[in-house]
């Protein structure tokens, strides 16, 4: 499923973000493949830490494969399991959050890492455009719907500030006041 990854504009796009940043601590929600978390840690601190989570137990070992070849492997660490789940038992204050799992369930992921994530920190969120179906959610699909109630939500929370990225399939930047 070749459409799952990040293209390599946003790649590049996530790796510049992350260097302007230095985060010390990155969360990610959906590894796939694990491209876009590399080009995310490309920009960690000295001695920073990606996490990235993904249900899929069956891309673990090409991840962590790819983690290797890119010469990051001790600074990502991948975690397998429903990210709802594990996100709880993350005891970490997060510099940049990318979600990028199931669409449906973007809303929850930004209430569980809201509490999480520093005062000044960043939630990047993948595909709010949803191939241009959120400008007529009426008529659009599921997942869709899901992005355009997660726009909405996070235009009205008055803890964050949101500039969408119109690349590839939107990025929503949102910064916690
Ligand atoms: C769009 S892909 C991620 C692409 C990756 N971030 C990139 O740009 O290279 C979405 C990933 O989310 C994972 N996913 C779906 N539901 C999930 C869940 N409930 N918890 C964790 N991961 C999930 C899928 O297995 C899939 O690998």
């Amino acid at each position: 499923m070749p459409i799952m990854l990040s293209g390599h504009l946003q790649g590049r796009v996530l790796s510049m973000i992350s260097h302007m940043l230095k985060p010390t601590h990155i969360l990610e929600i959906g590894t796939f493949t694990g491209y876009s978390a590399i080009c995310l840690a490309e920009g960690l601190a000295e001695n920073g830490q990606l996490i990235t989570i993904d249900v899929n137990e069956e891309m673990h070992e090409l991840c962590e494969t790819f983690f290797e070849k890119a010469g990051q492997a001790d600074k990502i660490k991948m975690m397998i399991g429903k990210a709802a789940d594990i996100i709880p038992t993350l005891d970490i204050a997060f510099d940049l959050v990318f979600i990028d799992a199931d669409k449906t369930t973007y809303s929850h992921y930004f209430d569980l890492v809201i509490e999480k994530v520093k005062k000044g920190g960043f939630i990047l969120a993948d595909n709010v455009l949803f191939h241009g179906e959120v400008l007529e959610p009426e008529k659009a699909s599921k997942n869709a719907k899901a992005m355009h109630a997660y726009n909405e939500k996070i235009m009205n929370d008055a803890r964050v500030e949101c500039v969408l990225l119109p690349i590839r399939d939107g990025i929503m930047i949102s910064r916690k006041k």
